[in-house]
């Protein structure tokens, strides 16, 4: 018999492409998303798609799974910024709901949480062992507070019931199908976009602050031998490029690379945005015998093509 994945989110960047990979091993998928952050469908015909929020999918405690991959979330700060409780809830109803539905089915979890649950560092790059520097009740806690209370619920259902729990940090994945508009788009989605229409690069505060980044072919290919590796059940694994650059780096090596000429101007700084943020992904390349294999360069370059198409076609 075929297997069954329930992705949340899964009309999402980083949900959209891990079905590419289930639906490429012959595995039926059922996704339930709102379309909240994302625009069109971008998932295949053959998948089926409950339209709505993973908080009020009850219906789904009725269905049973092999894989639960739980992605639903609102991960760009101007977007939870604006809408805290709707942020909130995709992480404690909706992950609450999720791991129901794994409990009954006896089905694996794969929880998408992030690098977010650090906060602002002290330690970079960033072991799974460091607890986090994060504000419980500031402006970004809509996110990182209820993505580590995710965490917590999930442990609790390993704990309490056996569930086999799989908990991932992505650290600022990009490429092609993340969403580059308006106050939605992030960091290098927008200053493609930028750069490409000529329009300045928006550089938050001095630009200083420091980000790595992975292209979405190597999250793929973590997220799936995480999903697989005996060994680990129950771990909870950075998934992220340890080469850190500044925000104004990145935006200078955008302009370079495109042959545009925007200029960089500095927008506010972002209330408590984190100085400085690498992965130390030590732990998943042992247990999952993973590294990157794209680099930044070349990585944008895809991301680049990806984005000029999309203008040529008028998709933008
Ligand atoms: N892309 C990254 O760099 C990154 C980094 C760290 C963590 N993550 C996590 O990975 C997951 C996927 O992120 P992404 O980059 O694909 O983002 P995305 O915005 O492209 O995808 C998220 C999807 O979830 C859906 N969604 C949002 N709230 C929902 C709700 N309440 N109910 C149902 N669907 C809902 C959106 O419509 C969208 O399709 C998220 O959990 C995010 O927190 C991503």
């Amino acid at each position: 018999m075929r297997e069954k994945m329930l992705v949340s989110g899964g009309n999402g960047f980083l949900g959209s492409h891990i079905i590419d990979m289930a639906l490429g091993n012959g595995i039926d998928v059922t996704v339930v998303d709102d379309f909240s952050t994302s625009k069109e469908r971008q998932v295949p015909k053959e998948v089926e798609v409950i339209q709505k929020p993973v908080e009020n999918a009850r219906e789904l405690l009725d269905r049973r799974f092999d894989f639960i991959l739980h992605l639903a979330a609102r991960p760009s700060p101007e977007d939870y910024l604006r809408n805290p409780l709707r942020t909130i809830d995709s992480n404690d109803i909706g992950t609450r709901l999720m791991l129901e539905i794994a409990r009954l089915s006896n089905a694996t979890f794969l929880y998408t949480s992030t690098s977010e649950v650090y906060g602002d560092p002290a330690v970079v790059p960033i072991p799974e062992s460091y607890f986090g520097n994060v504000n419980p009740n500031g402006v970004r806690s809509c996110y990182d507070e209820s993505k580590r209370f995710s965490e917590a619920l999930a442990k609790a259902f390993e704990r309490t019931y056996g569930v086999d729990v799989r908990i991932e940090r992505p650290f600022n994945v990009f490429g092609p199908r993340i969403r580059e508009d308006g106050f939605y788009g992030r960091v290098i989605p927008r200053f493609i976009d930028q750069a490409l229409s000529g329009q300045p690069l928006t550089v938050h505060g001095d630009g200083l602050q420091t980000r790595s980044y992975l292209f979405y072919t190597d999250w793929v290919n973590a997220t799936w031998k995480f999903l697989y590796e005996p060994s680990a059940k129950g771990a909870v694994l950075n998934i992220g490029s340890s080469e850190e650059i500044t925000v104004i780096d990145l935006a200078k090596r955008i302009i370079r690379m495109t042959g545009s000429a925007s200029e960089i101007i500095h927008t506010k700084p972002r209330e408590e945005d984190p100085k400085r943020r690498a992965a130390d992904s030590a732990k998943a390349r042992e247990l999952l015998r993973w590294k990157p294999e794209v680099s930044l360069d070349e990585g944008l370059e895809r991301t680049m093509d990806w984005l000029r198409e999309k203008r040529e076609h008028g998709k933008l």
